[in-house]
């Protein structure tokens, strides 16, 4: 293992102004995101829709890394280059999801474990040798009446310090994403609780298996109303309530912490990014790490036809640059229709 090497990629993918893609969407997830639009899920739709994101112009600039699936870190550009090669030309640095999903948890009803150990190691080597210099594993936690159980919890946190070690091992800066979901009734005051608990138990597992924090990056939930919640915090409230938890569980040690959107608006996470950078400084930096906030837009402007490409990068490099200034707390809601 070498730990500068690892600091510095986990340094620059959370640099200030800068954040990441989640462009990993597993196969049936893609698909979801198509049917949206009334698309195919094709091998060479799914190549286009990511072409258009990764050669947006003025993206770049806000973009400090991507994760790619497997499927993509195996695809090129339309003139030939690998993506992940054209990403490193470009200054986004490539990674790859390892995770191969969050599946029922035996034993343990509506509670799920992240699968994908098996055989890591070797994935590893292979994504390392395709030009990944980060990997994303994420583990899902939901609540509700009676979960998560502690057991779910730990059996989590304990798949999580095992990737992450092996992919230190192997020069690979593990994206630690222990996810608790938004999709409930809860209050943020319960997203506060389990946050707090998960978090707790995720860094024990990670010193316990001697993962070197200088050389991780952390990809949590913000602490925030669930989704059908009849009264949801406001935004200075997530803002608040979020720092708050991570700088009683979140060691100076780890470089970043970027955060997962989890179903928030497009709006909503950048505005929340934004409030708590404004409540710095912090010993880490905090960025984005977003999937659906950062895409949704780009992806109704382009709607599967090709006319659109172009609609579809203006409105990825605009969400991107929104983004990017929320990492030093300088956006503001006014913004959105000036942007780009
Ligand atoms: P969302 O921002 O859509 O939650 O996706 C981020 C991600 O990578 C989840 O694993």
């Amino acid at each position: 293992m070498n730990l500068s090497e690892l600091n510095r990629v986990a340094l620059a993918m959370v640099t200030k102004g800068k954040g990441i893609l989640a462009a990993d969407e597993s196969s049936g997830t893609i698909k979801k995101r198509f049917d949206s639009i009334k698309l195919d899920s094709t091998e060479e739709h799914r190549r286009t829709y990511r072409e258009m994101l990764f050669t947006a112009p003025g993206a770049a600039g806000a973009v400090s890394g991507v994760i790619l699936y497997d499927e993509t870190i195996h695809q090129k550009t339309r003139d030939g280059t690998p993506f992940a090669q054209y990403l490193a030309r470009n200054g986004m640095i490539p990674g790859i999801k390892v995770d191969l999903g969050a599946k029922p948890l035996a034993g343990f009803p509506g509670e799920t474990i992240t699968e994908g150990l098996d055989g890591l190691r070797e994935r590893l080597i292979e994504y390392h040798g395709l030009g990944a210099r980060f990997a994303k594993w994420r583990a899902v936690i939901d609540i509700a009446a009676g979960i998560p159980t502690a057991f779910a919890i730990q059996a989590n946190a304990h798949a999580l310090a095992r990737y992450a070690a092996l992919c230190q091992e192997n020069d690979i800066v593990p994206i630690v994403e222990p996810e608790v979901l938004m999709d409930g009734a809860h209050s943020l005051g319960r997203c506060a609780e389990v946050t707090e608990q998960v978090l707790t138990v995720v860094f024990d597992e990670l010193f316990a298996q001697r993962v070197q924090l200088e050389g991780m990056v952390l990809k949590p939930n913000m602490v925030i109303s669930g989704k059908k919640a009849s009264e949801r915090a406001p935004p200075e409230a997530v803002a608040e309530a979020t720092v708050r938890v991570l700088k009683r569980h979140v060691p100076a040690a780890v470089p970043g912490i970027a955060f997962l959107s989890g179903g928030q608006s497009p709006t909503e996470a950048t505005l929340h990014l934004s409030l708590m950078n404004r409540l710095g400084p912090f010993p880490w930096a905090l960025t984005f790490s977003y999937g659906r906030a950062l895409q949704d837009t780009a992806l109704k402007a382009w709607g599967g036809v090709p006319a659109n490409f172009a609609a579809g990068q203006t409105e990825f490099a605009r969400r991107a640059q929104l983004n990017g200034a929320a990492t030093t707390g300088r956006y503001a809601p006014e913004m959105e229709s000036r942007a780009a």
